[in-house]
């Protein structure tokens, strides 16, 4: 009886795809979900059975028709036994999103399959990875640009070869399209839809250092004395998987890391916050708890039969919670919690949550096991329908377990599986990339094309995870990398050591000034992660958000913006490039900084300031909060009309104070008044600044003034 269920279901989940020919909707329906968003639906059948959005962050009624003359009309049809809905482009407009994919920052004339994959060691060219982002940026000729998101978790592909095609298995999805007069306004509209990346605790933005696996804990305790010993900032250090017992998610080795919340408060009396792996997998294996409670509550992700789905991961058999069930998930957070006070973590990684399978050519969970989701996800449904949410559902329980067990201070968690919107509950890294010359040229797109898919908290492993490098490779990786959103070196078990001082005293120099780059770069940071946090406005910026105009400038990948106001110039102009990337520069115009001494270097990006801005910059630390922020540089770039402004964000750096008021925003004006240049400063919000705070200002472009005030 159950089974016949199941297969009914199966065989209604598949119908549309063999009942229609070629024509297309006649009837197309266009309704305003917000100013200059309209969300189309093929028919008004689709429109009524149509499954809620996981994208969006809620439900968005309809506000009327569709603005009269709206410039993007998608074209739904039934091919072949899919849904598909074209849109055309006009000449000269570029495409972009499509958040986590490799290859260039252009994506014009690729095709991207929206299907999370377990990718290890994945090339430009892979259709898939770990995480799905049914989201187009266009950007036309003109400047003006729209965006498309197809509203469907379901396996999509996405063809970007003559103009924007959609191709989808599943029920008939609805598609949105925001108009805007500029990429970073439709970039914003996208985050207002599908939600903004929470304000990260500040000690999240530091510098990271992982490792599969640092263990024993004398191995991380090493490994921590290193760092300060040498006098490399850094904030974090991972766990990854072999300080569990035997792998097995919420157990400890008990040799190994016998005392785990031991490790965390040496950690911490170091300065060094602590990120433990949890992976979704469960061994199959009774007297172990979780798989026991797991057991007795029915939470498992079953097969058409009723028993568990079993799949083979690290650990041996296992068995899958159904994250698409609140149930599940609060169980989850609520071992999560316990699991944070056991261990003394700061914050949660996410991984293996496609999820991932070993020794099957799908790489993941069988199709047709079946998921007791909510009716907010759209109730009971194959794998088919919930494979692409999974990481997300699994990364939205544990920010809300963390959430729960610690609720003055703010969750973080890293993610590899993922979905569009699932920036409201973890950051990104771009998986198992390798240390080669093409991984280092597409780490700074992949980075971008996140940001433009609404996830600001996103960066690869730094120095690369599969593969040796040279000790000037490894430079180029950290020199870049220690300016993404995310920076996280990390590197596979059985690799060459990957640590800052692992290539020798020449490099770890390098690797050295990178970090302080990073460090001084902080306040200025934490201001960016707060206006993203706040508006939707990715942290790394395309240059072309500059000059959206200028078509060059629309397929520049090797410099690229921090905030609003540095342009970071990566030079890999060495490293050999079948693409022959753009290289023309369009940092000239801007007054280069010198953010920490020392003689050009190739490794190390050049940053410049927009002319017009004041950059404030904090002084190195052994990590984030070793001490108040006692001196502040303010890079001051004056316009041509002798006038800058800047602002800095601070608060207590982590807790939900800032919600209240309880931050600093230091709003900053530098204007030239014959031989003087003279800085004002206004100040919001009842957060204190450190008493006694030193200013110094910096004066870029070879200005000669005399500075007054503030
Ligand atoms: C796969 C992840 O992508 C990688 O970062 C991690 O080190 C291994 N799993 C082991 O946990």
């Amino acid at each position: 009886m159950v089974m016949r269920r199941f297969w009914r279901g199966l065989q209604a989940a598949l119908a549309p795809l063999a009942l229609f020919g070629a024509a297309a909707h006649a009837d197309p329906i266009a309704e305003r979900i917000g100013d200059r968003v309209v969300r189309f639906w093929p028919d008004a059948a689709a429109q009524a059975s149509a499954l809620p959005s996981v994208a969006l962050q809620a439900p968005m009624p309809a506000l009327g028709p569709a603005p009269e003359g709206f410039p993007v009309t998608p074209v739904f049809t039934n091919e072949g036994g899919g849904h598909v809905v074209r849109i055309t482009t006009s000449r000269g407009t570029s495409l972009y999103g499509a958040g986590e994919i490799g290859g260039r920052l252009e994506h014009s004339g690729r095709t991207i399959v929206c299907w999370n994959t377990d990718a290890y060691a994945y090339n430009g060219q892979s259709p898939s990875l770990y995480q799905s982002h049914p989201w187009v940026l266009a950007v036309r000729a003109d400047g003006s640009s729209f965006g498309v998101l197809a509203d469907t978790p379901n396996r999509l592909v996405m063809n970007l070869s003559h103009g924007i095609e959609f191709r989808a298995q599943g029920p008939p999805f609805a598609v949105i399209v925001i108009e805007r007069s500029t990429p970073q306004a439709v970039v914003q509209a996208l985050a207002d839809l599908t939600g903004h990346m929470p304000l990260p605790p500040r000690w999240a933005i530091g510098f990271q250092q992982c490792r599969y696996s640092y263990a024993p804990s004398t191995e991380v305790e090493r490994i921590a004395r290193e760092f300060r010993s040498r006098d490399l900032p850094c904030d974090v250090l991972w766990m990854d998987i072999d300080y569990m017992d035997q792998h097995r998610s919420f157990t400890f080795d008990p040799v190994g890391f016998a005392n785990p919340k031991g490790l965390a408060d040496t950690l911490h009396s170091r300065g060094f916050r602590s990120v433990w792996i949890l992976d979704p997998h469960i061994r199959q294996e009774p007297g172990y708890e979780p798989y026991d409670q797991g057991t007795k509550y029915d939470y498992w992700v079953k097969m058409p039969d009723g028993s568990p789905y079993v799949g083979k991961v690290w650990p041996g058999m296992c068995v899958f919670p159904d994250f698409t069930r609140r149930d599940v998930r609060a169980w989850w957070g609520s071992m999560t919690a316990e699991f944070v006070q056991r261990s003394g973590a700061d914050g949660i990684w996410n991984d293996m949550n496609e999820p991932a399978v070993f020794d099957v050519t799908s790489k993941t969970m069988e199709l047709t096991a079946r998921h007791e989701a909510d009716a907010d996800l759209g109730g009971p449904g194959f794998h088919t329908r919930y494979h692409n949410i999974y990481g997300m559902q699994m990364a939205r329980a544990t920010f809300d377990g963390l959430h729960g067990a610690r609720p003055n201070r703010r969750p973080f968690v890293l993610s590899r599986a993922n979905h569009l919107g699932g920036q409201r509950f973890a950051a990104a890294w771009t998986g198992d990339n390798r240390s080669n010359d093409e991984h280092l040229l597409m780490a700074l797109p992949m980075v971008l094309n996140l940001g433009l898919s609404a996830q600001p908290f996103a960066g690869p492993d730094i120095g690369g995870y599969a593969e040796a490098c040279t000790g000037d490779q490894f430079a180029k990786w950290f020199g870049m990398g220690a300016l993404f959103p995310f920076s996280r070196a990390h590197a596979e078990k059985g690799n060459i050591r990957k640590e800052p001082w692992s290539f020798g005293p020449r490099i770890e120099a390098l690797c050295r000034r990178a970090l302080q780059t990073r460090y001084r770069l902080l306040p200025y940071l934490y201001t960016v992660f707060e206006e993203a946090s706040r508006t939707g406005l990715p942290v790394a910026r395309p240059a072309f958000f500059a000059d959206p105009k200028t078509e060059w400038v629309r397929s520049n990948e090797h410099e690229f913006l921090l905030g609003g106001d540095l342009l970071a110039r990566v030079d890999l102009e060495d490293v050999p490039d079948p693409a022959q990337r753009n290289l023309s520069d369009d940092a000239r115009s801007w007054p280069e900084a010198s953010i920490v001494d020392g003689p050009k270097e190739r490794a190390i990006p050049a940053l410049h300031v927009r002319a017009g801005a004041i950059v404030p910059l904090g002084p190195v630390m052994a990590y984030s909060d070793e001490r108040p922020l006692d001196e502040i540089e303010l890079l001051v770039a004056l316009d041509a009309h002798g006038h800058a402004e800047g602002v800095l964000y601070e608060d207590a750096g982590d807790g939900y104070g800032y919600q209240k008021g309880e931050f600093s925003r230091t709003h900053f004006t530098a204007t030239r008044e014959g031989d003087t240049a003279s800085l004002r400063a206004t100040h919001e919000g009842t957060w204190a600044p450190p008493a006694g705070r030193h200013y110094r200002v910096t004066l870029l472009g070879g200005a000669k003034l005399k500075v007054a005030g503030p």
